[in-house]
């Protein structure tokens, strides 16, 4: 098995996977309007991704993530509800697939056993299944690629170019030894940080994603915001406050941001300099949206394991989440209870 560099490591391979996954798995054409992913954690970021991608090529198509144990009331007919649970056993996911069930809404399963596959099995849900064996966060690929693919199948969003460029940008980062130098030294230097992750609002799932890793991997406490938003209220955070010493600020940029945003990110790290241990910069690689956002997931991975080597902690280890779930289990098991009802 391979340790949590080595997945990150394969990412090109895995949206190539992920592509064939779903058309092997000859998903049904839907008539939607609207797109719900339901899922938690690593498993809900491939939505994000989603959601931005379809922003940046002016897709019309309304999309949305529920982190939630209930769907939104809006849901109806018109909406095709995913199901995204790698393990297939996180219980808000499958309280949401029972509710979706009830109401007779169309649905699709992305997950790689428990369960979620077991159910959709059983009830005829089509799915696509994901390998096993990974962390889930390590999985993001396939919760992306398989919502891009099926988009391409139902005829809302065509991007098979920049799909391509994003597999070579990310081959060329990881062939890159001068590249993988850098982020092993911006590591060395946010070792020990309290780390805030702010991007422009086009890359908000890449931020949302790169603080989830840092928790996740490395072990660190972290915040994501973005430009313009964080303007307006969290860099107020900033003035000086000893708290900060110990905090790090990582801006994800893009060569191409928007010239409004440009100045207000050059002139917020004007303000904060000084008042924090440090700011860094992680720079998008590539043309296209696509390309842009994963090379910044893709660095940022990178960057949460070194964090987490730099920091002497077990990259692949989450043993607060899975104390939290044996919890939870012990108290409520939810998804036994779920499944009681559902079959
Ligand atoms: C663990 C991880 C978590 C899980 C989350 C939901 O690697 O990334 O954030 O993704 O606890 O679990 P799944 O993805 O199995 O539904």
């Amino acid at each position: 098995m391979e340790d949590m560099l080595g997945y990150i490591r394969k990412y090109p391979e895995m949206i190539l996977d992920a592509i064939e996954a779903t058309k092997r798995a000859a998903l049904p054409s839907y008539e939607f309007d609207r797109l719900l992913v339901c899922g938690m954690g690593g498993s809900a970021v491939g939505g994000d991704l989603a959601t931005d991608v379809m922003r940046a090529y002016g897709i019309p198509l309304q999309i949305e993530i529920s982190r939630r144990y209930a769907l939104p009331p809006h849901v109806d007919r018109n909406t095709l509800v995913i199901f995204s649970s790698y393990s297939g056993e996180t219980e808000e996911t499958l309280s949401q697939f029972a509710e979706a069930r009830r109401k007779g809404l169309q649905m699709i399963c992305m997950t790689s056993g428990g369960r979620l596959k077991k159910w959709a099995e059983d009830l005829g849900v089509p799915f696509v299944e994901m390998p096993a064996g990974f962390k889930p966060r390590a999985a993001l690929p396939y919760s992306l690629f398989t919502v891009i693919e099926y988009l391409r199948e139902a005829g809302k969003l065509d991007i098979s170019r920049d799909i391509d460029e994003t597999v070579q940008v990310l081959t060329e980062l990881r062939d890159d030894p001068q590249k993988d130098n850098e982020i092993m030294s911006l590591a060395g230097l946010m070792a020990n940080s309290r780390i805030s992750v702010y991007a422009a609002d086009a890359y908000e799932a890449a931020a949302r994603r790169m603080k989830n890793q840092i928790n996740e991997n490395s072990k660190l406490p972290a915040n994501w915001d973005v430009f313009p938003e964080m303007n307006h209220n969290e860099i107020v955070g900033y003035e000086d406050n000893d708290l900060n010493k110990e905090s790090y600020v990582l801006l994800l940029r893009d060569a191409d941001e928007h010239p409004a945003v440009r100045t207000r990110i050059e002139a917020t790290k004007e303000i904060i300099q000084g008042k924090v241990k440090g700011v860094a910069e992680l720079w998008a690689v590539g043309k296209s949206k696509l390309a842009k956002e994963m090379s910044l997931v893709f660095l940022g991975d990178v960057l949460s394991y070194y964090l987490a080597t730099h920091g002497k902690k077990n990259p692949d280890k989450t043993a607060n989440i899975d104390a939290l779930k044996a919890v939870l289990k012990e108290k409520l098991n939810t998804q036994e209870k779920i499944e009681k009802e559902l079959v």
